[in-house]
């Protein structure tokens, strides 16, 4: 077990505040959502309204799993989103609508079919490491440069030889602050304030969104032009077709699907080996055993599918990083109709969240919650666990469909980069965090990174 009081960087408020609720918004949440299966945020009048939080993994079953015909996307997702991303899309889509989209994505997601994309995954961190390597010892902040590398592995992936044609940097350089605006966004949709109600970078975010619309509509467009299925996501999208009424997405459809597993697709990912990489710097002795592991697994030559089975530790360290800082720290539902559940009477209409962040720190599921202990997850004590008490994925019909897809790119990505350097920390960081879409480091995650 390793500790570092930057594991755990804030203390749980008692009252809740707005300026922490635009800043980093999991302050407010009280600290009996660490020792109780649920807990209510107090509302702070007449702005926040109350929110009740569920952190135990009997209730987090039946509401994501057992009963989740019963819960829909919550209200202030929908709100807090509905411009950045396209309520057609998979991600916002309900019942027949999202059925068909879903299943139609499904075989681009398979485990066996994803291998195939090991070297883009590979050559993804390559690029990196060569530009890293090529410059010596130095400090990098590692956030950004683990979302340039998955966004190119995004891009190769739902657009193969397509990717070519979008100006990378501009995009990413669009994404970046409309999505660092959503912390208002959910603010606004929770004190139910108008939709044109202004905050700090709101014109900008919206003009950047119009132009990521634009950017994406023109991808789908060339694609359709050049009469193109193709292999990769996109042409798997193109060619779908609805197995009860045979239709094909409208090109509305496909825009927001593109558009959301081009952002869903590399955020969450960056997140969490952003994070990896700093908890590895601080605990340099795990860092040294997965070097090892890494050696005498794939020894000098290229990362192959086959190794991934035997990269056991790399895939704990992973799992272990997503425990503590989880890159989506809740899952928000609203209720379809009036249901109980356990102690829970819940009112159709009604919002909750699901607490990843406090299940992955609950004192009665975890021991020593804000250690950072990689062990855990060996099969032994993993298969021991509450199957609920973990969730970086989510859970049921809804989990991420990109499951398989980003635990590989992790794994490719991590074994890369830590075979080629040493990272350590930087004396004197200290780590404040910023909740906006993912779980991100407020001032980023600078690290020291040597060539090995
Ligand atoms: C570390 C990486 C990732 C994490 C932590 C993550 C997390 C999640 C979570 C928690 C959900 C469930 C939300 C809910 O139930 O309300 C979700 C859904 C989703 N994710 Fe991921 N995700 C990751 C990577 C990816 C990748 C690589 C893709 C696509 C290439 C992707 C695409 C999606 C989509 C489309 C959904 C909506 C699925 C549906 O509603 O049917 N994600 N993700």
């Amino acid at each position: 077990m390793f500790h570092d009081p930057d594991f755990m960087p804030f203390v749980p408020r008692k009252r809740p505040s707005i300026r922490v609720a635009a800043r980093n918004f999991i302050e407010n949440w009280p600290a009996e959502a660490y020792r109780d299966s649920h807990a209510t945020v107090r509302g702070v009048w007449p702005i926040l309204p109350e929110m009740r939080l569920v952190a135990d993994p009997v209730l987090v079953e039946e509401i994501l799993v057992a009963q989740a015909d019963k819960f829909g996307r919550d209200r202030l997702q929908v709100e807090a989103l509905a411009d950045e991303v396209n309520r057609d899309s998979l991600f916002f889509a309900e019942g027949a609508h999202w059925r068909w989209q879903r299943r139609s994505a499904t075989p681009a997601f398979r485990y066996e079919n994803l291998l195939a994309l090991v070297p883009t995954f590979a050559m993804g961190a390559d690029i990196l490491a060569q530009e890293w390597g090529a410059r010596g010892r130095e400090v990098v902040d590692v956030s950004p440069a683990m979302t340039r590398a998955t966004f190119w592995i995004i891009l190769q992936a739902v657009l193969g030889e397509g990717a070519a044609s979008l100006d990378r940097e501009k995009y990413l350089a669009a994404l970046t602050p409309a999505f660092s605006t959503t912390a208002w966004r959910f603010l606004y949709a929770q004190m139910s304030l108008p939709r044109a109600f202004p905050f700090p970078g709101k014109r900008k975010a919206e003009a950047d969104v119009r132009w990521l619309q634009r950017e994406t509509s023109r991808l789908v467009a060339e694609r359709r032009a050049a009469r193109g299925g193709g292999t990769d996501i996109l042409g798997l999208l193109l060619s779908a077709r609805d197995p009860e009424t045979g239709r094909a997405m409208t090109d509305s459809e496909l825009v927001s699907n593109l558009y959301i597993f081009m952002v869903a697709g590399h955020e969450t990912a960056a997140t969490a080996l952003a994070w990896t990489l700093w908890l590895l710097a601080k605990d340099q002795a795990t860092q040294e055993r997965l070097r090892a592991e890494i050696d005498a697994v794939v020894g000098a030559r290229d990362i192959a599918p086959e190794d991934l089975e035997h990269l056991m530790f790399a895939r704990q360290v992973i799992q272990e990083s997503m425990r503590l800082f989880p890159p989506g720290v809740a899952i928000g539902r609203g209720a379809r109709e009036d249901v109980t559940i356990g102690p829970l009477d819940i009112r159709k209409g009604d919002f909750l969240l699901v607490a990843s962040f406090c299940l992955h720190r609950h004192e009665k599921l975890w021991e020593e919650p804000n250690a950072f202990d990689p062990c855990r997850f060996a099969p032994q004590k993993a298969s021991a666990r509450q199957r609920y008490a973990y969730l970086p994925f989510g859970a049921g019909p809804r989990i991420c469909i990109g499951l398989s897809f980003a635990m590989i790119e992790m794994q490719v990505v991590l074994a890369t980069l830590i075979r080629r350097f040493r990272f350590r920390a930087v004396p004197g960081h200290r780590l404040a965090l910023a909740t906006n879409l993912t779980l991100r480091a407020k001032n980023g995650l600078p690290l020291e990174i040597e060539t090995l």
